[in-house]
């Protein structure tokens, strides 16, 4: 893949957004400890900037999983890589994640966390392509809504490349199937 990426949002507008969710991230878990779980490997970056807005206590893990191969496409089956490190179980926990399109990962992901009887256990999703959904999700703190695009950049990788572009763009995938 070596074409270009188009610019679709820019750093000053991501780092408004960021801001933005860590103000009422903030505000609403106003005196607890929030647990944020982020989803590996896209949602690192992200993750990165919200934590530093967030001016509660908060304590950081990492889950990861797997849907997608080399390609833009949702194989439709999600698998554990990697587990947390530490036990929810009465906790508050927000997980976080890149970018939602079909669903299914975050309903993975969110079953898989429900059976560990956190206190609470809500979702902040930075990019969402509500067009694309196959799964009932719920979306508790969202960035932005975007179009049905192949996005790259900000931790959204094509193959692995493209995560350290600090803004969003989107690349025209030859292969790629709407
Ligand atoms: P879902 O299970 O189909 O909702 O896909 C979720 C995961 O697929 C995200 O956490 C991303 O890692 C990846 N993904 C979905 N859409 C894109 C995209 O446009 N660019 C890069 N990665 C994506
Ligand atoms: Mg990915």
């Amino acid at each position: 893949m070596n074409g270009n990426v188009i610019p679709l949002i820019s750093e000053d507008e991501i780092h408004g957004t960021v801001r933005e969710l860590g103000r009422q991230i903030s505000s609403e878990y106003d005196g607890k400890v929030l647990h944020v779980v982020g989803v590996l490997k896209g949602a690192w970056i992200f993750m990165a900037d919200l934590v530093r807005r967030l001016t509660i206590p908060v304590k950081t893990d990492f889950i990861a999983v797997a849907s997608y191969g080399s390609g833009t496409e949702s194989s439709g089956t999600i698998t554990l890589v990697s587990d947390l490190r530490d036990s929810i179980e009465g906790k508050e926990v927000l997980l976080v994640e890149d970018i939602v399109d079909t669903g299914l990962s975050l309903q993975f992901l969110l079953e898989t966390l429900w059976e560990r009887k956190p206190q609470s256990l809500k979702t902040c999703v930075l990019l969402d392509k509500p067009d694309r959904h196959a799964a009932e999700v719920n979306i508790d703190y969202l960035g932005m809504t975007v179009p049905d695009r192949f996005l790259v950049g900000y931790g959204l990788d094509y193959d692995e490349q493209f995560r350290n572009l600090p803004y969003i763009g989107y690349i025209e995938l030859k292969n790629h199937i709407d």
